[in-house]
């Protein structure tokens, strides 16, 4: 990566995203987790489309991609703390997980290495 791709990455502009999986490696209804650089995303597929967010619970560090999914929002498997996988808000509004963009590319999920922000 060349200088100017890496600082325009450094300041939010150009998203950095790294292949993590296919389409078939996340069933619809399903969720699976990725170690991407330093961190651990969840991706749910969800009707057609596929979500990113740290697979983290800012609880109590429970594995969200464990957990059960009921639309748009999943319950983490460890003590129930729900979660838009669409906005990373916790369902009672005093929480949040990092939310990451995902790309669909034929077959191919990528996310982006940086969270939204
Ligand atoms: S660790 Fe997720 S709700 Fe406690």
């Amino acid at each position: 990566m060349n200088a100017a791709v890496l600082a325009a990455n450094r300041s939010g502009l150009v998203p950095t995203f790294v292949k993590i999986a296919t389409t078939a490696d996340i069933p619809r209804g399903g969720a699976r987790a990725f170690a991407v650089g330093d961190r651990e995303i969840a991706v749910f597929h969800v009707g057609d489309r596929f979500y990113a967010i740290d697979n983290v619970c800012p609880h109590q560090g429970g594995p969200l991609a464990d957990g059960w999914v009921d639309g748009t929002v999943v319950t983490c498997p460890w003590h129930a703390w729900c979660f838009d996988v669409t906005t990373g808000e916790m369902t009672l509004g005093f929480s949040t997980v990092d939310t990451f963009e995902v790309q669909v590319d034929g077959s191919a999920i990528a996310v982006s290495l940086e969270p939204r922000t």
